[in-house]
């Protein structure tokens, strides 16, 4: 039943109904009280390598939208999580996550940062030829390696799954992805994994990831941070949320009343509620009324960090003036309260914290999704020793 959709459109999961429920009869969060997070866990470099140890180096991650590689045949590669990855689409249609290394000397495969259409892929040093689904196909010379078995010469592969419009992979083996598949639900009934890519760029923040992410985890902010752009759309602290596992889900209010709507469809939902994703480690998921944000946090050291920022778009645009709309939108959202608004103001909570004037970081009830957040992170942390 989660996926059916109505005469409107997608209906919403039971999970996003529950949230958009708890909003219409103003059952919002417990209160926590004030909660505190000691600012070492945003400044401490030990700190950070744990944390790149047992979290982004161990836990599933969303690499990218299902998006970046729409057809069969596309291949794209990754550098963010500080291994070169290659993520493939291949003929049959089917994901694959590969280090991108040549198995003969260990060349890197292909280079760049774009996807591109590759029906195999040749190492540029001496043209051994893979096909997307990762098997050696063929090499120069193949007599001048008498008794190679190209069986033997298969891409290295990681575990990875392709759930609702996003491309998951694991740095480890045996990974369990059923919370993948649990979100991959919520994000079939925004439609995502039938969306086009219309803009993608990589931010370089000046911040500790947690930072980022906090900035998405409290609504605190929303009518005072983002006053001049978005936050006149929204009630000031009007939120529900709850978790699929360790990922947080959230629903925000927006000015528009609930009362009267068929809270069953999705279309009229997104009007008025805004859902929003804050998946372990570092994923943060917004879809706003017609579109949908999609961004990958990639740590680089305890004060800086990669955001890359997709927008997902429900088809590619037909005329000039929907793409100037959804161009409005883009510069709207990622350039002014993305980069303007929430990635500043983590840039500026490092700079103070690095000051160490400020022991711990003072967490309302309005906050408390930022408490949430680092408790499973200290879990994460903890479950790794
Ligand atoms: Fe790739 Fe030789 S290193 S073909």
């Amino acid at each position: 039943m989660n996926e059916a959709t109505t005469l409107g459109g997608k209906r919403p999961t039971d999970g996003q109904l529950a949230l958009a429920e708890a909003l219409v009869r103003g059952d919002t969060r417990a209160a926590t009280g004030i909660t505190r997070v000691p600012a070492s866990a945003y400044t401490d470099p030990d700190h950070f390598a744990r944390e790149k140890a047992a979290l982004f180096g161990r836990l599933p991650q969303v690499l990218m939208p299902s998006a970046l590689l729409p057809e069969p045949g596309m291949a794209v590669p990754h550098d963010q999580t500080g291994r070169p990855l290659l993520v493939t689409r291949d003929k049959a249609g089917t994901v694959h996550v590969f280090l991108n290394v040549c198995r003969h000397r260990g060349t890197r495969l292909v280079e760049g940062t774009e996807a591109e259409c590759a029906a195999r892929l040749v190492c540029p040093y001496h043209a051994w030829t893979y096909r997307l689904d990762g098997e050696l196909l063929a090499l120069p010379r193949p007599d001048s390696f008498p008794g190679l078995d190209k069986a033997d010469f298969h891409l290295a592969e990681l575990p990875s799954r392709e759930a609702g419009g996003l491309i998951w992979f694991s740095p480890v083996e045996d990974t369990d992805f059923t919370h993948a598949e649990t979100l991959g639900a919520d994000m079939d009934a925004f439609g995502a994994a039938d969306h086009f890519l219309f803009r993608r760029k990589t931010h370089s923040v000046a911040g500790n990831w947690k930072l980022i992410m906090d900035a998405f985890l409290e609504s605190y902010h929303v009518t005072r941070l983002h006053a001049k752009t978005i936050g006149p759309f929204f009630k000031d602290g009007v939120t529900s949320g709850d978790h699929i596992g360790p990922h947080a889900r959230s629903a925000v209010g927006r000015v528009d009343e609930l009362d009267g709507i068929d809270l069953t469809d999705m279309a009229a939902l997104r009007r008025r509620v805004t859902f929003a994703y804050q998946l372990l480690p570092a994923t943060v998921i917004i879809p706003s009324p017609d579109y949908i944000n999609v961004m990958c946090l990639w740590p680089q050291a305890v004060d800086r960090t990669l955001v890359e920022d997709f927008m997902l778009i429900p088809e590619p645009p037909a005329t000039e003036k929907a793409r100037d709309h959804w161009e409005r939108s883009w510069a709207l959202l990622d350039g002014g309260v993305f980069a303007s608004e929430d990635f500043r103001a983590a840039e500026l909570g490092q700079q103070g914290l690095a000051t160490g004037a400020v022991p711990y970081l003072t967490l309302g009830n309005l906050e408390a999704g930022i408490s949430r957040f680092h408790e499973t992170v200290g879990e994460a942390l903890r479950a790794a020793n």
